[in-house]
C-alpha cells in the first residue's frame, strides 16, 4: 500500500508520514521544500518527489509515477502565509486542490483525503459550530479553504471522486514552528518545559480550540479508512479540546510547578483568538466513529517529554 502525503515536510504532514510507515506502508512525500534533514532518517519505504502543487504537471507526473491508492493533501500556504502573498495562496491551495483532485481522477486514486481548518467559519458564528454551519472566511486562507471544500464536493458529484477531509483547530506539538496569533497555545507547553519564562499574550478566561498532533494524525488516518456508504458528507468538523487558558496554565503547573508563566494582554491577538469557534465533532462521532483523544493534561505530559526528549 502506497499514500502519498503533499506538504509530508510540514508540521503535521512529517508526523502523519511517520504513522503511516510505522503501520508498514510505503510513503511518497510531495513538498516544495527539500528537508533530507527530515526523512534520510526514516529509511527507505520514504520516497521524496520535490514539486510545486501549483503545477498539473508536477502532481500528475507524481501521481501517475508512483500510482498512490491514497493521497493526504497538507500541502498549502497556511494562516500568515497566504495572507501575506493571496495570489500564490490561491494557486497553490485551491489550484494544487483542483490539479490533485484532476490527478487522482486521470490515475484512479482510491481516496483523497482533504486536511480543511476551522478557519473556514470566520468570526461571529455560535460555537459549538455544526458542520453544515455557514462559512464566511475572514482570511485569504480560510477562503482558499472553503474554495476547495466546495470544489471537491463538485468532483466527487461529477466525477464519484472519492474525496473527503476534516476541518482541525489549531494543532498543537513540540515540533510546530510558534508563528502567528496562535503561538501561545503551542508556547505555552514548550516554554515551560525548557524552563523558560512565558508572557501568554491573551486573558486566562479566553476558550481556545487545540488538538495535540497524534490526534490529528489519527483523525487523517482513520477518516481514510471508512467505506463511502458511511459518509453523509463529505467533510468534517473534528473539535480536539476546548480549554480556557487558565486551565492550560493549571494543567502545565501540574507537571511543572515552577514554570514562569504570566500574563500580558495583546489586544490585537485578544481579538483575533475570540474570533475562533469551538467546533462541534457530532457528524464525525455518529459516521465514522470518531472519538475524543488526548485529555488536556495527557497533552501537557506528553508535550513536556517529548520536547524534553528530543532536546536531550
Ligand atoms: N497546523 C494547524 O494548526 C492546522 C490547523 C488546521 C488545518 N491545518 C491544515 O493542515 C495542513 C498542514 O498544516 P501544517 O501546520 O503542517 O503546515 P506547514 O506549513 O507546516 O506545512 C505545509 C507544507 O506544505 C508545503 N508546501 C507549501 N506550498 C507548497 C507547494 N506549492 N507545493 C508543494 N508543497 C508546498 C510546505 O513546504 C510545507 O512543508 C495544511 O493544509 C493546513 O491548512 C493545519
Amino acid at each position: 500500500m502506497t499514500s502519498l502525503v503533499t506538504g509530508g515536510n510540514g508540521f503535521i504532514g512529517h508526523q502523519l508520514v511517520r504513522a503511516l510507515l510505522e503501520r508498514g506502508e510505503d510513503v511518497v512525500v510531495f513538498d516544495a521544500q527539500d528537508r533530507a534533514d527530515l526523512l534520510d532518517p526514516l529509511g527507505e519505504r520514504v520516497t521524496f518527489v520535490q514539486g510545486d502543487l501549483a503545477e498539473l504537471s508536477d502532481v500528475c507526473t507524481v501521481v501517475e509515477h508512483h500510482r498512490p491508492q491514497t493521497i493526504f493533501h497538507l500541502g498549502a500556504l497556511i494562516s500568515l502565509a497566504a495572507e501575506m502573498a493571496p495570489q500564490r495562496a490561491f494557486r497553490v491551495n485551491l489550484g494544487g486542490t483542483f490539479n490533485l483532485l484532476e490527478a487522482a481522477k486521470l490515475f484512479d486514486v482510491e481516496t483523497l483525503v482533504y486536511a480543511s481548518t476551522v478557519a473556514v467559519y470566520g468570526a461571529g458564528v455560535e460555537s459549538p459550530v455544526a458542520d453544515d454551519a455557514p462559512q464566511f472566511p475572514a482570511s485569504v486562507y480560510g477562503a482558499s479553504k472553503v474554495a476547495s471544500e466546495r470544489w471537491a464536493e463538485q468532483h466527487h458529484r461529477l466525477y464519484g471522486t472519492n474525496v473527503r477531509g476534516i476541518r482541525l483547530p489549531t494543532v498543537t506539538g513540540p515540533t510546530r514552528q510558534a508563528v502567528g496569533a496562535g503561538a501561545f497555545g503551542t508556547l505555552i507547553f514548550k516554554e515551560a518545559a525548557f524552563g523558560r519564562p512565558y508572557a501568554i499574550p491573551v486573558t486566562p478566561d479566553t476558550p481556545v480550540a487545540i488538538m495535540y498532533i497524534p490526534d490529528a494524525v489519527r483523525a487523517l488516518i482513520s477518516l481514510s479508512e471508512i467505506s463511502n456508504d458511511r459518509l453523509t458528507r463529505r467533510f468534517y468538523n473534528v473539535a480536539g479540546i476546548a480549554p480556557t487558558v487558565g486551565d492550560m496554565v493549571s494543567a502545565v503547573r501540574q507537571v511543572i510547578p515552577e514554570a514562569e508563566l504570566s500574563y500580558r494582554l495583546d489586544e490585537k491577538i485578544q481579538v483575533i483568538v475570540e474570533s475562533w469557534p469551538i467546533l462541534s465533532q457530532t457528524g464525525a462521532e455518529h459516521d465514522w466513529g470518531w472519538h475524543d483523544g488526548f485529555t488536556l493534561d495527557e497533552l501537557v505530559r506528553d508535550f513536556v517529554e517529548t520536547a524534553r526528549r528530543s532536546c536531550s
